[in-house]
């Protein structure tokens, strides 16, 4: 059984401010393919083009940040027990922001239009700007921050720092400002997004959800205590290196040798949560569990990519192992990690409102479903499958992207699609569920 002892719904906002950011982001996960389908292998030709830069933030800004800034909103209350201030005016505000935000520097990319990154810059600046104080606040008024609060903290600093270089980025390409060393920004840009703001995030929250939704011992505590304030100090380290060997000429060495330092810290994390999971209590392999499989076993993966980019740099001839190593972290990591997790997130929303209602309202006469009658596996575990097809063709089409970029864009088409839908569903079934409630109130009153 779940242990939802210590969780709190007091202060939650309403269940409509995530469930937005949660069904906007499959919608941005579809627009990423969409625009794969129409410009074919162009978008594989190099990380530089608009299009592959348009690509990364559809699903970077697009899908990852909508449901993890979605995510933390409505998490931060249930599971560290505090309010983030006027939680509906900032969830009312951030999720238009970062949605139009995200549209421009997309059509920004694409058209080449200064006025359209101007208006990202302002939209994403301004909603990232209220995100950030607004779950600063909160996070920082936790007393005794445990390990999930500290890894949320880190996460939120190093979306600061992805979020000003992103806006300084963007800036120099409006021809607001000029950037004198736009290769090296953004190689800071993207490790912090990706190491930083959402692997820190991921980490911190695991350390709660994993044992609790998965039925799994602790992770140990060393490993919770030590890990996200290492990596963060770890970030720190390896820009001054990276920035001061990139400017003075330098050799990169020590910049490499910390960053495999915290490569070893997110291994480490990825074999001790395989590692718990193979010890799970409840041995059913739920359709959450196959994703983050495949989430967890692409980390060393993604790592033994960059190696080999390394130390054999001569095979970029044949690949472009920059490319792999960016679709194995954002398609193979990021994407299947939350989209397991959104397939617990959102029936256990709904359920856990729905039965807090019940109880207050006393009000037995309704049915509440549980979680898996909210979202039942089959159709969840043909949406992993189709992912699965997905993630394939896509690394494939890094190989070969004249055969199989749009094959790959119809597959990443169809997996957002059907997670799209299969969301839908759970949220149209709370809304089933609370008029009921609503109706049986009313009768009782009458009554
Ligand atoms: C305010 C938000 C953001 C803005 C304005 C922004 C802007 C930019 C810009 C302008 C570039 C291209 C640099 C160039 O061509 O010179 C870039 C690259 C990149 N950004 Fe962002 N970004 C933002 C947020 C993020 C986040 C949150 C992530 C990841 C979680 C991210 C991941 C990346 C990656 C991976 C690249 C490199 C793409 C590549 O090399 O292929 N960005 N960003």
């Amino acid at each position: 059984m779940l242990n939802t002892a210590n969780l709190s719904l007091e202060q939650a906002p309403p269940i409509s401010i995530p469930f937005r950011f949660f069904l906007t982001a499959p919608l941005f996960g579809l627009a990423a393919a969409m625009l794969l389908i129409w410009y074919g292998p162009e978008v594989m030709t190099s990380r530089w083009s608009p299009q592959a830069l348009a690509l990364t933030h559809l699903i970077t800004l697009g899908f990852l940040a909508l449901v993890m800034c979605g995510a933390l909103l409505q998490m931060l209350p249930v599971l560290a027990g505090v309010p983030v201030p006027q939680v509906v005016l900032v969830g009312n505000l951030v999720h238009p922001l970062l949605s139009v935000g995200t549209l421009g520097l997309v059509i920004g990319f694409l058209l080449g239009s200064l006025q359209w990154l101007k208006f990202a810059v302002i939209a994403l600046g301004a909603g990232f700007v209220i995100y950030i104080l607004a779950v600063g606040v909160a996070l920082w008024r936790v007393k005794q921050p445990n390990p999930t609060v500290t890894g949320m903290r880190m996460a939120l600093m190093a979306l600061g720092v992805t979020v000003l270089i992103g806006l300084t980025l963007a800036s120099g390409l409006s021809g607001w400002g000029t950037l004198n060393y736009p290769f090296l920004y953004t190689n800071v840009h993207l490790v912090w997004g990706m190491l930083g703001w959402v692997a820190l995030l991921l980490i911190g929250v695991s350390f709660q959800v994993v044992p609790m939704f998965q039925v799994t011992p602790e992770y140990p505590g060393w490993m919770r205590n030590l890990l996200p304030r290492s990596l963060l100090l770890g970030l720190a380290i390896w820009t001054t290196l990276y920035v001061t060997a990139f400017i003075d000429r330098t050799t990169l060495f020590w910049s490499f040798a910390c960053l495999i330092i915290m490569l070893v810290g997110y291994i480490a994390f990825a074999v001790t949560t395989l590692m718990l999971q193979q010890k799970r209590r409840r041995k059913i392999t739920d359709v959450t569990l196959l994703f983050w499989r495949v989430g967890i076993v692409a980390i060393p993966l993604s790592f033994m990519v960059w190696a080999i980019g390394r130390m054999f740099p001569k095979i970029t001839v044949f690949v472009d192992l920059d490319m792999l190593l960016g679709v194995s972290m954002i398609f193979g990591v990021a994407i299947p990690l939350l989209n397991g997790m959104l397939y617990k997130i959102v029936p256990f929303l709904s359920w856990f409102h729905l039965q807090n209602r019940q109880l207050a309202m006393m009000c037995m006469s309704v049915q509440i479903p549980n979680m898996k009658q909210f979202m039942p596996d089959a159709p969840a575990i043909r949406q992993f499958w189709i992912y699965l097809a997905a993630l394939v063709f896509t690394l494939a089409a890094v190989v070969v992207p004249d055969w199989l970029a749009r094959p790959a864009a119809v597959l990443l088409a169809v997996s957002f699609g059907m997670l799209g839908y299969n969301l839908l569903q759970v949220v149209l079934r709370f809304r089933e569920v609370s008029s009921e409630l609503d109706q049986a109130a009313t009768s009782n009153q009458d009554g």
